[in-house]
């Protein structure tokens, strides 16, 4: 008698499952391993050789194998073998009789091939590939270069601090800044920042007390903004989405710093009074010598988050 599907599986010492699939030998037709699901296993299912069924009835399956012995054999693989549905056996039904979508056969031996083909067509690719890298590594490395360049610290010269003529008033400063993205040309943009010369009280929101440090990607110090010096220079993007803001006066709120796009509301001290943004403006390097003259080192920093995440 052949094994049924659903049958239960006992090993001697306990049961241990039922009968999920057959698999024939497609040559000599006779059942050559079952499949069983494990009780209790979930979706793990062992590959029983025939050669351990011990018995045979209408509902059960006995193995001659322990319970601990079952639990050893392998793991069945669905993708080492198709259904009798997907290959042709001749005569079979008059060899098995279970549902012939549940007969499992071998992945046939010509599939198998086509296999091995798109292997080594791969390989051949992949071989391809590796001759040409040597080749093509100069031409990523130039087009690429600019992507990965470390963060531009260099600073710009923007104006001179006569321009400004009172404390706590922000104060537009436009300049120029070469860039080069990716494999595009060099160009000049136009930029600009906000320099405040702050009182003290201004300088206190600014700074509470600490020197503000910024560092390089490597964690490098660049540079420390004293907390004593008056100038404080804003990046001219919003933190919010990065538009430009401007200094305006606001009807309850006086002078503030204002952004137009979603109208996010600034003090002097670019904290925000207002609106979406989600952090306060962005302090930049700055320095001014004794003749006035300011330079910044221009940053731009992710807009949309709470923390100040650098990114040019
Ligand atoms: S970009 Fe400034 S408020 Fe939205």
């Amino acid at each position: 008698m052949q094994p049924k599907l659903k049958s239960k599986v006992r090993c001697p010492d306990s049961e241990v499952g039922d009968v999920r699939r057959v698999i024939m030998d497609p040559l000599s037709h006779e059942v050559s391993h079952i499949v069983v699901g494990r009780a209790g296993g979930g979706s793990v299912e062992h590959q029983v050789p025939a050669g351990q069924i011990q018995g045979v009835t209408d509902d059960v399956v006995t193995l001659r194998c322990s319970a601990a012995e079952f639990a050893a054999l392998p793991i069945f693989k669905r993708e080492d073998y198709v259904t009798t549905h997907e290959v042709e056996i001749a005569h079979l039904e008059e060899r098995i009789h279970v549902t012939p979508g549940e007969v499992l056969v071998p992945f046939p031996e010509l599939e198998r091939s086509v296999k091995r083909r798109t292997f080594f067509a791969n390989f051949t690719h992949v071989i391809g590939f590796l001759i040409g890298l040597p080749l093509a590594f100069p031409v990523l490395r130039y087009l690429m270069k600019p992507m990965y360049a470390p963060f531009d610290n260099q600073w710009l010269k923007i104006g001179n601090s006569g321009k400004i003529k009172q404390e706590d008033v922000g104060i537009q400063f436009k300049y120029k800044r070469k860039i080069k993205e990716a494999y595009l040309p060099e160009q000049e943009i136009d930029k600009n920042v906000w320099v405040l010369k702050a009182t003290p009280k201004v300088l206190e929101t600014i700074y509470q007390g600490k020197d503000m440090e910024f560092r390089d990607v490597t964690g490098k110090a660049l540079w420390t903004n004293k907390k004593d010096v008056p100038y404080i220079a804003f990046s001219g993007k919003c933190p919010h989405l990065g538009c430009g803001f401007k200094w305006r006066t606001h009807k309850t709120l006086g002078q503030v710093f204002l952004c137009p796009c979603h109208l996010s509301i600034y003090d002097a001290g670019g904290k925000v009074l207002d609106g979406p943004a989600p952090r306060g403006l962005d302090p930049l390097p700055i320095k001014v010598t004794p003749a006035g003259e300011i330079t910044i080192i221009d940053m731009e920093f992710k807009a949309g988050t709470k923390a100040q995440v650098r990114i040019v």
